[in-house]
């Protein structure tokens, strides 16, 4: 699967470890950074990777800040994005199962590496479940 990844410095340490397995797991994974350290503005890193989405470019996107907060509500922003952020693996499920997310948003400093591969993992091994939840995923893309 074609993934999309972008973070902030607060979420640089688990992008790079994120995409690291996720290539060994034989994705394709674009990068859009950032790439260091260094301080930078999460909506910008949050609106590039949501725009990779949205345009059809990736299947689905990851974006990573220090909480996962605030490059969330930048992918948000962009239409045809829905982006979910995630903290538990019941999170994860129903993020993909009920909400239908192409996106879901990790906190570098509150999410191990182990945790976020586990989430990630259930998140798109969860098929999305249609039904009842398909007019309100329709509603958000209306918006
Ligand atoms: C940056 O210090 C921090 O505010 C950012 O990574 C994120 O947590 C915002 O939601």
């Amino acid at each position: 699967m074609k993934i999309v990844l972008a973070s902030d410095h607060g979420g640089f340490q688990l992008k790079e470890a994120v995409k690291t397995a996720l290539a060994d797991k034989g994705h394709e994974v674009v990068d859009l950074g950032t790439d260091s350290e260094a301080p930078v503005d999460y909506p910008v890193f949050g609106k590039l990777a949501g725009d990779y989405v949205a345009s059809g470019r990736a299947e689905r996107g990851i974006v990573f800040c220090g909480t996962g907060i605030g490059i969330g509500i930048a992918a948000n922003k962009v239409h045809g994005v829905r982006c979910a952020m995630v903290t538990g693996d019941e999170y994860a499920k129903l993020a993909s199962g009920h909400n239908h997310a192409n996106m879901i948003a990790l906190g570098g400093r509150f999410v191990s590496a182990g945790d976020a591969l586990r989430f990630i993992d259930i998140w798109l091994g969860t098929p999305w479940e249609g039904g009842r939840h398909d007019r309100r995923a329709e509603e958000l893309d209306e918006m």
